[in-house]
């Protein structure tokens, strides 16, 4: 039997996941800002964007969707016929559920671009990629189903991924790994490894639900990459990876000490892959899309300042009361985010609190600078806009872009 037939049958088994709680409470919620943010440079998604849950299992990814989006058009679709039954069902006792189109479908298939109905400005493929041979051939077809503007977001398994050592063990205990067993025995070697490995911070395992285990334990393929390899399996699919939400976490990890200058003049993407060398993930949160992000020349020292200045809106930006006269001192500014849970106060020298306040994407960092009566040498600005950057709190819009487009 082909390994996708043995996935198949595994989530038509179990669909993923399981219950009536998934129509309220997905186990994990998209970050919608990150997405706008990074993966479309700070443009928001149209008033009717166009949704496809590629992966959907039992339904949950979709009805969350449809809850915060709530006049997206949305599509989910999976290729386990029980899942698909299962999400109808639910969908069937909630009013504000019922425009979502749910389909069955192999995301390999040829086919499937006409058989979702055209592109989409959002497609979400979380948890899903890891479980498929051959994931540059699912990718290719996901980007023939992507608008020319459109976001991938994919959630896959990361060359630290606890299941990694779990299914190793199990195996020397003599379990087959094909196939899912709810032995008690099962559950204390998983303890026993869960008990091992949580002074490394992983996530305690032993208690989750059958349809979890079943699926990111067992199984005859867990594809556990580095974002290097991901990337690389997207590259083969034309897909150009933009930014790894985890590796906004590293860049602040480095932040403080000065670092991040090291990095230049790497984008977010490719440093995010540098990162990740150092600290393999666990699971990744990824962004693609069609074309790559037009890097901002911080070498030059005429061009860089040309470029448009924008703040991204994946942070909160508390900034001082303008002052009558612009000097050259420090000032306090609050930067937070919810999607990342954090809150920190910078402090920052004037001229790039006025940068930052003009930042609407309308403005050449040189018209702004030139108002200013101080001058910025260079090496400070493209320290400090690169480390804005990296951190997703700007984007730098090229000279030649229309203000409302990326
Ligand atoms: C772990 S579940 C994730 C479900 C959902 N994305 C979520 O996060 O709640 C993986 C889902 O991918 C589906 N799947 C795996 N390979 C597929 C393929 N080739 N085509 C369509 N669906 C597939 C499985 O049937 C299963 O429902």
């Amino acid at each position: 039997m082909k390994i996708s037939e043995k996935v198949r049958r595994i989530y038509d088994r179990r669909p993923y996941p399981c219950g009536a709680q998934s129509l309220k409470h997905s186990g994990w919620a998209l970050a919608l800002d990150w997405v706008d943010a990074i993966g479309r440079n700070g443009a928001q998604v149209g008033k009717t964007p166009r949704v496809l849950v590629a992966g959907c299992g039992a339904g949950a990814e979709a009805f969350d969707l449809q809850r915060r989006l709530p006049s997206a058009e949305i599509v989910a679709v999976d290729f386990s016929s029980r899942s698909i039954a299962l999400a109808k069902r639910l969908q069937r006792r909630s009013r504000k559920m019922s425009g979502i189109r749910f389909l069955t479908g192999d995301l390999g298939d040829r086919e499937l671009p006409a058989r979702v109905g055209g592109e989409f400005d959002l497609i979400t493929c979380h948890g899903v990629l890891s479980y498929i041979p051959g994931p540059s051939r699912v990718l290719k077809n996901l980007g023939r189903c992507l608008k020319p503007d459109g976001v991938l977001y994919l959630g896959v398994n990361g060359a630290a991924h606890v299941s990694t050592r779990i299914r190793h063990i199990l195996a020397i205990f003599g379990f087959d790994m094909n196939e899912y067993t709810e032995k008690s025995h099962m559950r204390d070697i998983v303890r026993l490894c869960d008990t091992v490995l949580s002074p490394e911070g992983l996530p305690s395992i032993s208690g989750a639900r059958a349809e979890f285990l079943s699926s990111d334990l067992f199984g005859p393929l867990i594809q556990n990459l580095t974002l290097a390899r991901w990337a690389e399996c997207a590259r083969r699919g034309g897909l150009h990876f933009r930014g790894s939400l985890s590796s906004i976490r590293l860049i602040r990890l480095i932040a403080g000490n000065d670092l991040v200058p090291l990095l230049m003049p790497r984008s977010r993407a490719s440093a995010g892959i540098l990162l990740e060398q150092i600290r393999p993930s666990q699971f990744h949160r990824l962004l693609f899309a069609r074309t790559s992000a037009p890097d901002p020349p911080w070498a030059s020292r005429g061009r860089l300042p040309e470029w448009r200045i924008k703040l991204t809106g994946l942070y909160r930006v508390r900034l001082p009361k303008p002052a009558r006269r612009m000097l050259d001192r420090l000032r306090k500014v609050t930067i937070s985010s919810v999607t990342l849970k954090i809150s920190s106060e910078w402090s920052m020298p004037e001229w790039e609190v006025e940068l930052l306040r003009s930042g609407d994407g309308r403005h050449q960092v040189a018209s702004l600078l030139r108002k200013m009566p101080l001058s910025v040498p260079f090496a400070d600005l493209r320290k400090q806009l690169f480390l804005l950057y990296q951190l997703g709190i700007i984007n730098l819009l090229h000279p030649g872009t229309a203000p409302g487009a990326y």
